[in-house]
């Protein structure tokens, strides 16, 4: 099966394929004799697909797919698979380390050491934070890395609402400590707000300007998802009044990130790292790997995925 492939992913999985070629794009070229897409990042609709005639498969690197149309893949008989799983502990990580660095001022901290800033008045109360410890963490999307999420946030002591389209039974609830509440109820009452839904027609824009002004002051809101599950604009517009504060690691327009954010002290940045470790980027590529040569040995793919 010949792969063309958008890099040389990580870790020794990689060296266990055969005939790859490599294109790290814009992928432009009319190409019938690629049978198998590894990619990432890349933009895969109708229009594209005209290129790889004899395509078979397109595997991406990553848990998220909303950069591939799938259903124009499956109206081809192209199959769709991804990575999930393997990032669920680093992109929780992540979000916890996002979640202490908003709430404990950590950014803002080392730009004021940094600036010589640190005399004797440290005591005034320049840098007095929020408590991580017992605050009230809202979860919109408790799916695997939501889960990882909580269980990591009840190490905080926090207390855990949830957010998403279908409620958990109330063993589950229970075992994990979370209580449910419609999402405008959540963001009333949250503390901090970490985003862990897929990027879908029904979650674009999610967090709109109306339910954005839900938040009180002070909130913290956490982006590891996609950075359209918020209009960026209207959230712009809120951290520059420093009514809430964020930590974003998802944008709209990757890599572009709006200007006004840039010198905002309460705003954390950082360039889509969630499952961003050497660990898991390798495991995801076995992942990658394992779907590329079960499509090629004619076997069930291990991890397809499907139009909604
Ligand atoms: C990155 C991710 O896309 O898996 C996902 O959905 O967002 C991340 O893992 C991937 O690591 C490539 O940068």
């Amino acid at each position: 099966m010949k792969i063309l492939a958008t890099r040389h992913f990580p870790g020794p999985a990689w060296d266990d394929l055969r005939d790859v070629e490599y294109d790290e794009g814009p992928l432009t070229a009319h190409r019938p004799d690629i049978e198998a897409l590894a990619l990432v990042g890349v933009v895969v609709d109708a229009q594209f697909l005209e290129l790889f005639p004899n395509l078979r498969l397109v595997a991406n690197y990553g848990v998220g797919y909303d950069d591939i149309d799938v259903a124009a893949c499956t109206a081809r008989g192209v199959a769709v698979t991804n990575t999930p799983g393997v990032l669920d502990a680093a992109t929780a990580d992540l979000t916890l380390a996002l979640i202490l660095a908003i709430r404990r001022r950590i950014v803002e901290s080392d730009a004021f050491v940094r600036a010589g800033r640190w005399g004797t008045d440290w005591a005034s109360g320049a840098l007095l934070a929020h408590e991580v410890t017992g605050a009230t963490l809202c979860i919109v999307g408790l799916g695997r890395i939501g889960h990882a999420v909580a269980r990591r946030a009840r190490g905080f002591e926090m207390r855990l609402l949830y957010a998403q389209r279908k409620r958990l039974g109330e063993a589950e609830e229970r075992e994990l400590g979370a209580e449910f509440r419609h999402l405008d109820d959540l963001l009333r009452e949250a503390d901090i707000v970490t985003l862990h839904v897929p990027l879908t027609t029904d979650t674009a824009g999610l967090l709109d300007e109306r339910r954005l002004g839900l938040l009180r002051d002070g909130a913290c809101l956490v982006n590891t998802a996609r950075g359209a599950v918020v209009d960026q604009q209207a959230l712009v517009a809120e951290l520059v009044t420093g009514r809430i504060r964020a930590a974003l690691d998802v944008f709209t327009d990757e890599p572009e990130v709006p200007r006004e954010l840039l010198d905002l002290p309460n705003v954390v940045l950082t360039p889509h790292l969630g499952s961003a470790t050497q660990e898991t980027r390798e495991a995801m590529t076995r992942v990658l790997v394992e779907n590329l040569l079960a499509a090629a040995a004619g076997r069930p793919l291990p991890n397809p995925v499907y139009a909604s």
